[in-house]
């Protein structure tokens, strides 16, 4: 369980978080919605333990990930809306992302399949030097892979091709069952059927938390 208490953060006098409370359990699908610059990404980064807040707590299954980042995030996987820009190439980051999480390697190669990514080709390439969809298939192949209980996707199919979309939600609903996911997305309709809980985020706050 995911449990956010009155969040502040402020970014050099820019109170872009303004005590944010949210509590999601294990099993939830919920997506995280708002106009741009709401602040949807710097709280997912908080929660991450990326960003320290000014004020307020989260806790992960009962673990701060300030205090205790590894363990807070054994559970966690996360698609970042903008990939960072890794020098690795595919090869290392699989096989490094597999030696910390302990998954088959070829499972990261056949979601990259089932997402029309050939990603064999590629592996001695820089990851900064695919392109944006690319990066985003093997990201989500990898957190796919992974396995853990809780997978945050912020703006996952920004970037997908339609058929990459398809087989996103095909992957999605295969994994579902008890696993929590955060999607951040503008568009209700993209996880209709899969997610129950829709939060908005506007002025640094929750501003509505509905079932859908
Ligand atoms: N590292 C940072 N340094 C300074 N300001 C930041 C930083 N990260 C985010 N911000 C600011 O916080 C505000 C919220 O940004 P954030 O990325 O959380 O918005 P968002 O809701 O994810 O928007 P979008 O829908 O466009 O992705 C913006 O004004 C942004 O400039
Ligand atoms: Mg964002």
């Amino acid at each position: 369980m995911i449990i956010v208490k009155e969040l502040r953060k402020s970014f050099k006098g820019q109170e872009v978080l303004n005590g944010v409370n949210l509590s999601v359990g294990d099993g939830e699908k919920l997506m995280l919605m708002g106009r741009n610059g709401a602040g949807k990404t710097t709280l997912i980064r908080c929660i991450l333990g990326e960003y320290m807040p000014s004020s307020g707590s989260v806790s992960i299954d009962g673990v701060s990930p300030w205090q205790d980042r590894v363990s807070a995030l054994k559970s966690v996987s996360f698609v970042p809306q903008l990939p960072p820009p890794l020098k690795f190439t595919i090869g290392e980051l699989i096989d490094y992302s597999a030696g910390i999480s302990g998954f088959d390697k070829k499972t990261v190669a056949e979601n990259c399949r089932r997402l029309e990514l050939d990603i064999e080709p590629h592996m001695g390439k820089a990851f900064h030097k695919l392109s944006g969809g690319m990066k985003q298939k093997v990201l989500i192949s990898v957190a796919f892979a992974r396995g853990t209980k809780t997978i945050i996707f912020d703006e996952p199919t920004a970037n997908l091709d339609i058929k990459g979309r398809g087989t996103f939600r095909a992957l999605l609903d295969e994994a579902g069952g008890g696993r929590t996911f955060i999607f951040i997305s503008h568009r209700l309709e993209e996880f209709s059927g899969l997610a129950s809980r829709a939060v908005e985020l506007d002025m640094g706050r929750v501003v509505k938390d509905e079932e859908i």
